[in-house]
């Protein structure tokens, strides 16, 4: 098994100069924290912007020296690069995107083409520490064109991404010049994970709006192989912090840590006082100044919570080049000092306010001590802070009050949650918070406790890896089925060998690509000239197997040499006759199943009825895509009703819908023909669930033949019309 490579923007150390000394201190932001443990314990290395920009070929040494010890290779990017690409489109234009901050973001070329230069520039770090079949995990929305660099560059690659932020509704996304170059960048990868159900039908939902590839149920189909999309929410190292959470709480008042002791005296203040914790990098997804107005409106509706409670704000500086950032900082500013001014005390504030960044073990000393925590994220991908605080609450003392907005919301189902723009619910939730009563609390905090400690860090990542390698296995099976070239060559052995041969061939979707009008469709010179030169070859019947109206087959083929089998094997025309009926009825019952379809047709625009003798076929390839799926079950769940007891039955074919005299099918028809028609060499090719029928009857000898990757019973699987007519130009010219 090969190695795994995980490549991220930032490194979990950044390295910063003190003076003349380079140190490394630990990354903030969940990323980091969160993957740094899982690294530690694993042969992997970590590829990644140490966060500085070194002033000599020295200094690039020594940032490479120090970053090895943590088995990270760094990137070094230019002054220019981090302040077109960092800053620039990855923190000016893609996050505000994905996180729902249209006024926020800027459309700028110049950052577009840093963002293009240093995901090359990422990929060939990677590439140059690839060894044969490695496998590869990006992370994160600043690399979002990786995948698809190494899958050009290096095929043989195993090619995993995860995304840490949302992923945006296709009504938000649309919106960016770049937003198919960003998806087809992504597509590149093997499986592609989200923290959220939500973040990956949105991801599915762009996929199939603007690139227009099949999905099928966690499966994108590309021409030649397929994406896989799961849902991953990301863990913590859920013992590492109960057990330092353990060990703090067990120290003596005298062993202590400065910032702990000092919590203690705050505590110890003035009886039942409690505190509120809230610990977030200074970003404007985080919800802080929405935060401090429930806070603000908390203390005006209860006054008598004065003196008795505090917020303490950890705030992480982040990204400070970034306009937004520092206008968000001048407002947090304002705020803290309002409320601060409107209701301290001499020897009390209501908000204690940090702005930097704490060492661990401080953090767990906030966690443990806190009685609530208030994490009102506007809009979070996942929020680890509050699983921290789940984990560090070893005595189950404490109430998480968590957005809705925030990824953790989702298995987080026990905390208090809040819709952050609505001030008076939060500050309703802090009331509840602060007085709950210890049962419901401990109840509450263990049941999370339990979920987050069996769904940690380490399981979270395995459980990624396992579903890569499981891919993997899924693509390999799918290359054994595809028609290759020792495949072709047996097929057309046989074919040559044959005394007798007959070939069944859909129409739509395997000999000629799909139209949005149905008419638009017919046949090209090349497809003439390939399906007249294969009838032509001795002992050799062609016969067209559709689900197209005979008029249509008549006007297109009838003057060909080939039998004709139209409307789903309704009717049948052998060379030189006219058309036969297989199986005359009445065509009475089409008058109560015209209404229903038009009632659709009605409130699905784009769809639209074709009648033909046996059937009655609603269309909605020009419909909304998500509209046209929903309305086509909604259809055969009300055709189900209608058409029981009757002989007739439903067909779903590639967005249509069928609802036709029973028994008559393309299988059924190219049975009868055989019996008429005994051959050594049969062959089948058919794209969709209507030519299942054609796979099924035929003798086991036969060669079946799939037009695209979905489940099938043919033995093979090409994957296009122009592979069909490709490998049947190579069938005609053997003989
Ligand atoms: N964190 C940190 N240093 C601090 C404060 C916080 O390393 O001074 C960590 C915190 O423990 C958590 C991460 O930063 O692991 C924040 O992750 P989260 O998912 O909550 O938000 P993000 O910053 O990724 O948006
Ligand atoms: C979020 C992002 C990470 C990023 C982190 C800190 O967690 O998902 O990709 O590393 O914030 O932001 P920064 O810009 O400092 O790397």
């Amino acid at each position: 098994m090969g190695r795994l490579i995980i490549a991220s923007n930032r490194l979990p150390v950044k390295i910063e100069k003190n003076e003349n000394e380079m140190i490394v201190t630990p990354s903030a932001g969940g990323l980091a924290t969160g993957l740094k443990s899982y690294h530690k314990g694993n042969d992997s290395v970590w590829i990644g912007w140490p966060g500085i920009i070194p002033e000599s070929k020295e200094e690039e040494k020594t940032v490479t020296t120090l970053v090895k010890e943590e088995q990270c290779l760094p990137v070094f990017l230019t002054e220019e690069l981090i302040s077109m690409y960092y800053d620039g489109f990855s923190n000016a234009t893609l996050w505000p995107l994905f996180h729902y901050f249209t006024e926020y973001i800027e459309y700028r070329r110049r950052y577009w083409e840093a963002y293009l230069k240093v995901n090359e520039m990422f990929a060939d770090a990677i590439i140059a520490n690839a060894k044969e079949n490695d496998r590869v995990w990006v992370h994160d929305y600043q690399l979002l064109l990786v995948p698809n660099i190494l899958r050009k560059k290096r095929p043989d690659l195993k090619i995993g991404f995860f995304l840490h932020i949302p992923f945006p509704s296709y009504e938000i996304i649309r919106v960016l010049p770049w937003r198919e170059e960003i998806i087809e960048g992504l597509l590149g990868a093997d499986l592609i994970g989200f923290h959220t159900y939500d973040y990956a039908r949105h991801f599915m939902s762009s996929v199939k709006r603007l690139l227009g590839y099949d999905v099928d149920f966690n499966q994108i189909k590309l021409e030649n192989r397929q994406v896989f999309i799961d849902v991953f929410p990301m863990g913590i190292d859920y013992k590492k912090f109960e057990k330092l959470a353990t060990e703090i709480q067990s120290k003596s008042i005298q062993e202590r840590s400065r910032v702990h002791q000092d919590i203690d005296r705050f505590l110890m203040g003035m009886p039942d006082r409690q505190l509120i914790l809230s610990i977030d990098r200074l970003d404007y997804t985080k919800g802080i100044p929405e935060r401090l107005k429930a806070f603000r409106h908390f203390l005006k509706e209860h006054p008598e919570y004065i003196e008795k409670v505090s917020l303490i704000m950890l705030t992480v500086p982040s990204r400070t080049d970034v306009e937004q950032y520092q206008n968000l900082k001048n407002e947090v500013d304002v705020l803290v000092g309002n409320i601060n001014g409107e209701f301290g005390r001499l020897n009390w504030a209501p908000v204690i306010y940090f702005y930097r960044s704490m060492p661990f073990e401080n953090l767990i000393e906030l966690y443990s001590s806190a009685d609530v925590a208030l994490l009102t994220p506007l809009r979070d991908g996942m929020n680890l802070v509050a699983k921290e605080y789940i984990a560090s609450k070893v005595k189950q003392r404490g109430v998480l009050v968590l957005s809705e907005m925030a990824g953790a919301a989702k298995e987080l189902g026990e905390a208090i949650s809040v819709n952050p723009n609505n001030i008076v619910q939060t500050a309703d939730a802090i009331y509840k918070a602060l007085t709950m009563n210890d049962e419901d609390r401990t109840k509450a905090m263990r049941t999370m406790q339990r979920r987050i400690k069996r769904y940690d860090i380490y399981k979270w990542a395995s459980e990624f890896i396992k579903a890569l390698d499981h891919t993997i296995d899924r693509q390999m099976d799918y290359h054994a089925r595809k028609v290759s070239t020792r495949i072709k060559s047996s097929i057309t052995k046989d074919f040559t060998n044959s005394k007798s041969r007959i070939i069944f061939l859909d129409y739509d979707g395997t000999l000629q690509r799909f139209f949005d009008n149905p008419q638009a469709a017919g046949p090209d010179e090349e497809l003439y000239d390939l399906l007249n030169s294969l009838s032509k070859i001795e002992h050799t019947k062609l016969v067209l197997v559709s689900g197209r109206d005979r008029e249509t087959f008549d006007r297109w083929f009838g003057s060909k040499n080939y039998t004709l089998i139209a409307e789903h094997g309704a009717w049948l025309k052998n060379t030189g006759e006219g058309w036969k009926e297989r199986k005359p009825v009445n065509s009475e019952w089409k008058e109560n199943i015209m209404p229903v379809l038009e009632s659709y047709v009605d409130r699905t625009p784009g769809s639209l009825i074709e009648e033909k003798t046996y059937s009655l076929v609603w269309h909605y390839r020009k419909a909304d895509i998500e509209l046209g799926a929903l309305r086509a079950l909604e259809l055969v769940h009300d055709m189900s009703n209608l058409i029981f007891n009757q002989d007739l039955e439903i067909m779903e074919g590639k967005k249509v819908i069928e609802v036709k005299v029973s028994g008559i099918n393309k299988g059924t028809a190219a049975a009868e023909f055989l019996m008429d028609n005994p051959a050594d060499f049969i062959m089948a090719l058919g794209d969709d669930w209507t030519d299942e029928f054609l796979f099924k009857e035929l003798p086991e000898s036969s060669h079946t033949i799939k037009v695209g990757t979905e489940n099938s019973v043919a033995k093979y699987f090409l994957n296009n019309y122009k592979e069909v007519r490709e490998f049947l130009d190579e069938l005609r010219k053997a003989k």
